[in-house]
């Protein structure tokens, strides 16, 4: 699928403010975006077979048991970064992890993660290339974002934000659609060519089951090694 089917594909099920999201979108648009969909974002998702939470979930988890195995489920603590409604946060729930903290541009998406009750910590901010001041560098010891990366939204300078919240040795995990991957797979190199991280692995897992929608996404692992 090509991106301006997407594009049209995102207009037809989200709407035309979500349809023309660009790299050119302010923060404060996005953020405005987000909170008028925040009320009807999981009836949208269902609608479409949003297939990818439950998955990347599981994904994480299974990283998880190989380099964290020794850590009580209850005590490694997850960052859901672009967490929205926190369909992941419900899913890492259902796996036993309960240290789970959202992080999301949009109020109204928070407040919606916030009825779900599996976070105990939920942050308002923009994540982007800049440091997030109330987050620590290390503070935690896994990241998990579903979806948010993608043109407009989670940039590729965010990586490195989202690697300094993560401590070495703890993981990354998030999902990218490959019509998406150009930026993000060469920030991706990047980093790893610094040393900064080290992939785990790359898979292909589902993600929309409407006919029109894309249907599969790349899951990946890193492994923090300096941030
Ligand atoms: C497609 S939704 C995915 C939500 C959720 N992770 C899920 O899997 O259902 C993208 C989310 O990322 C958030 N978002 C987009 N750009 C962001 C940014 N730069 N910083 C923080 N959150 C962002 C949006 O507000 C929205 O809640």
């Amino acid at each position: 699928m090509d991106e301006n089917l997407l594009k049209a594909v995102l207009t037809k099920y989200f709407g035309e403010k979500t349809g023309n999201v660009t790299r050119e979108t302010s923060k404060d648009e996005l953020k405005c975006i987000y909170d008028e969909r925040s009320g009807t974002y999981d009836q949208e998702i269902l609608a479409v077979g949003a297939a990818f939470h439950k998955p990347l979930a599981k994904c994480l988890h299974n990283a998880l048991k190989e380099v964290l195995k020794d850590k009580p489920k209850d005590q490694i603590k997850i960052m859901d970064a672009g967490a929205g409604t926190g369909l992941i946060g419900v899913e890492l729930k259902k796996l036993d992890y309960t240290n789970l903290c959202a992080l999301d541009i949009s109020p109204g998406m928070l407040n919606e993660a916030k009825k779900k009750n599996v976070y105990n910590e939920l942050i308002c901010a923009p994540l982007s290339g800049q440091q997030i001041p109330q987050i620590k560098s290390g503070q935690f010891d896994a990241l998990i974002s579903g979806g948010a990366l993608h043109e407009g939204r989670v940039s590729s300078s965010a990586f490195v934000e989202m690697i300094r919240m993560v401590r070495a040795d703890g993981l990354l995990c998030f999902n990218i659609w490959e019509g998406q991957l150009g930026d993000y797979q060469e920030m991706m190199r990047q980093l790893e060519k610094d040393g900064k991280w080290i992939c785990l692995s790359r898979e292909t897992l589902p993600l929309f089951t409407a006919v029109d929608m894309p249907k599969e996404c790349l899951g990946f692992v890193y492994k923090v090694l300096k941030n």
